[in-house]
């Protein structure tokens, strides 16, 4: 299946600093998937660059298999800051400007959005008498009103009480099968997407470390091929150049963790220790998703 989205080696660089760092994100169709990342991951400005409000400084961006062209923007319904209202006005009033302005001819479009979002009974009271948690919605009901096929929320969850994350949690499991949508929505905190994301792609420091499924997800155990060693710097570069495995990292001091490569443990024992290094231990293991998220946000350097 072609993916709805897909971003291919998309970089943003500021000055000297890369900012995302080629990353190859990958959207299905159907997909509730969460952009995980602490703050200053690079989340916003991924998000800021599918949505063309930013130019990437290269890449490219994929909407079904052909480049994501201008005319494609309205295919994507999206908040990517706190959603502005006009304040004296009511929740219905301020859909009723966006219909007119999006030349959405439907009346009745403004009553099917807010219900959608659950705000009927707060159509005639103003912007600013509704909580963030209302506002939250009435934002989402406005970026629907145009029926796209794509969502993308850049933290909503920020801000919430318990009880308005999980409300905003609930409503974007319903509109998405509801409306058949896929979603995009960014997060910080893990908690939050696992409970309602079939996929999770985690973010750290502009690049995209992991992408994980929905089984991944669930059984929270990711695996992975533990080699411990004499040399670790000199066994990254073996592995990169050597044996072309490029997702791991380097744990600790002398312990390095292979995301890829389990059926080739033999050929990755014998390489490393043809070029000298140790191998003091190899062995396949399975790690809770949450203990590598904590871990690798909170490491310094990362391969
Ligand atoms: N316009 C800009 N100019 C320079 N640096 C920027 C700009 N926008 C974002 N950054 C930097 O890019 C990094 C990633 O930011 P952002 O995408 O907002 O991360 P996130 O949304 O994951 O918190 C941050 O270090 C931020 O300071
Ligand atoms: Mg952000």
């Amino acid at each position: 299946m072609i993916p709805i989205l897909q971003t291919r080696d998309l970089n943003k660089h500021y000055r000297n600093s890369a900012v995302v760092e080629n990353l190859n994100l990958t959207v299905r169709q159907g997909d509730i998937y969460g952009l995980l990342g602490q703050n200053g991951a690079g989340k916003t400005t991924t998000l800021r660059m599918i949505l063309g409000l930013i130019q990437p400084t290269s890449g490219s961006i994929e909407w079904l298999g052909n480049p994501l062209h201008r005319t494609l923007y309205s295919r994507i319904g999206s908040i990517i800051e706190t959603p502005g209202f006009y304040p004296h006005l009511t929740a219905a009033e301020n859909l009723e400007i966006h219909r007119r302005m999006s030349g959405i001819p439907e009346r009745e479009s403004v009553m099917e959005h807010l219900k959608l979002v659950g705000l009927q009974q707060a159509a005639h009271k103003k912007a600013k008498q509704l909580s963030l948690g209302m506002r939250q919605r009435l934002g989402i009901a406005r970026s629907l009103m145009h029926r796209p096929d794509m969502l993308i929320l850049d933290e909503p969850i920020n801000g919430l009480d318990p009880l308005g994350i999980k409300d905003t949690r609930e409503l974007i499991v319903d509109l998405q099968k509801k409306r058949e949508l896929t979603v995009l929505i960014s997060s910080h905190i893990l908690g939050e997407i696992e409970l309602m994301a079939n996929r999770i792609g985690i973010m750290h420091k502009g690049r995209l470390i992991e992408q994980l499924d929905y089984e991944e997800i669930q059984g929270k155990n990711r695996h992975y091929l533990e080699l411990k060693v004499n040399d670790d710097q000199q066994t990254a570069v073996l592995l990169e150049r050597q044996l072309g495995i490029h997702r791991f990292q380097v744990w600790e001091k002398g312990v390095l963790r292979l995301y890829e490569g389990f059926d080739n443990s033999g050929e990755i024992n014998r390489q490393l220790v043809v070029h000298g290094i140790e191998v003091k231990e190899l062995a396949i293991r399975a790690d809770s998703l949450e203990d590598f998220f904590i871990h690798v946000t909170s490491q310094k350097e990362l391969n």
